[in-house]
């Protein structure tokens, strides 16, 4: 070989690893290029998960709390329609101001009261309750409760009031013997103090007066049926005189206000009535025979059950009640229905009814004795 074609390849040669050194060298940069861009792309993939995580931890907060929100609202909504369904009145008639009369019943939480009231409220007029509770129950005008014709006052009747109405049913007094006997000064104030403040009110107001009396001012009377004008034969000290003497004197006391005062009054004399509210233990022969069937226990009747009664539909009285209120008449009124039935048929009437296996038992009479009031051994009516 030539030393010139020895030099030419030495020189192909030296290119040749030139080229191979620099191609080397780039490649080899890039590489490690590459891998930083690898590295930084994985690494905001792994900054993107945790961001990613965080947002998805922040969208399932958030739907933890709407949850509970709707969860919340729910719950409102069911209050909401509670409270609609429980102020859903009973229909009452529309009254222009003019026809709309405002009404006081005192003792409008007892057994007639409530219903007397249901009836002045579905008329259209404006009523106010004013009752201690001693017998009666919220729970017997609750319907009412919130309605804008309606007022229920918390008041004892031995005290004054001063209110503006139209009309007094004066109602206010414990009816059955357990309750009349349980106080009797309480009973006897309620029925001349509380009759004196209800007079004393509608003089001041000018308003008309119904007194609920009742059907023992005749006490142990002599004449059957019993007329309006027949006096009545009462003991003056007895067991019940401090129920049938203080509604004498009550209406003694309405006929004087008439008289000096000129107050337009009504005097309704109450007998037996029965229905929905009144007390299963308070001893009267239509709640206990009534409670003794349903328990299937001994209907008991004392005596030989041929003495007679007649008992009232409550919302028959109530009719009564404002029928003599809207009249002219202002001399005493029986109220009562003049059917009689002896206690032998109310139990077995009752017990037939009731589809009880109660067996009817006949037990000796007792005079009930003041103080004893828990001993009902006679039945009471
Ligand atoms: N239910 C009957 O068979 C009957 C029979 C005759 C007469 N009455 C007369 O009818 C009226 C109502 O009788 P009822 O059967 O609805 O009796 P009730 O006991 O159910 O009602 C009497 C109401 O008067 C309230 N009251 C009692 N003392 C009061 C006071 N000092 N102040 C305020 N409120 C007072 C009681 O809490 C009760 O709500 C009574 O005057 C009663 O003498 C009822």
């Amino acid at each position: 070989m030539r030393t010139g074609q020895i030099k030419k390849m030495g020189c192909v040669l030296m290119v040749f690893c030139l080229t191979f050194l620099a191609v080397y060298v780039l490649t080899s940069g890039e590489n490690k290029k590459g891998e930083d861009i690898l590295e930084n792309v994985k690494r905001q993939v792994r900054t993107g998960d945790d961001d990613l995580q965080q947002q998805v931890e922040g969208i399932n907060i958030k739907i933890e709390n709407l949850e509970n929100t709707i969860a919340m609202l729910k719950s409102e909504l069911q209050l909401a329609k509670t409270k609609i369904n429980a102020t859903a009145y009973p229909h009452v008639k529309k009254r222009n101001y003019s026809e709309r009369k405002r009404i006081l019943v005192t003792g409008g939480a007892g057994f007639v009261g409530s219903h007397l009231v249901d009836a002045l409220m579905a008329d259209g007029h404006e009523v106010t309750v004013v009752d201690n509770f001693f017998t009666g129950r919220k729970q017997n005008v609750v319907h009412w409760i919130g309605h804008p014709n309606f007022e229920l006052m918390n008041h004892d009747i031995v005290n004054p009031i001063f209110i503006e109405v139209d009309e007094i049913y004066h109602l206010a007094s414990p009816a059955s013997p357990p309750n009349y006997m349980y106080n009797p000064i309480k009973t006897i104030k309620t029925n001349t103090l509380g009759t004196i403040n209800m007079l004393g009110l509608a003089k001041r107001v000018k308003a008309k007066m119904l007194l609920a009396s009742t059907s023992e001012v005749y006490g142990d009377p002599e004449q059957h049926p019993q007329t309006e004008n027949y006096w009545g034969n009462v003991n003056p000290i007895g067991p019940r005189a401090c129920y049938d003497e203080a509604k004498r004197v009550a209406e003694s006391m309405c006929y004087a206000y008439k008289k000096q005062e000129a107050l337009e009054v009504r005097v309704a004399r109450i007998f037996n009535t029965f229905g929905p509210r009144m007390y299963m233990n308070d001893g009267r022969v239509v709640s206990n025979f009534i409670l003794q069937c349903l328990q299937n226990k001994s209907v008991t009747i004392y005596g030989d059950g041929q003495q007679t009664r007649s008992f009232q539909y409550v919302t028959d009285l109530v009719e009564g009640l404002i029928q003599l209120m809207n009249s002219n008449y202002s001399l005493p009124v029986n109220l009562g229905n003049p059917e009689e039935h002896s206690i032998e048929e109310f139990a077995t009437i009752i017990k037939k009814l009731s589809g009880s296996s109660s067996k009817i038992v006949h037990v000796k009479a007792m005079e009930m004795t003041q103080g004893k009031e828990s001993q009902i051994l006679k039945e009471l009516d």
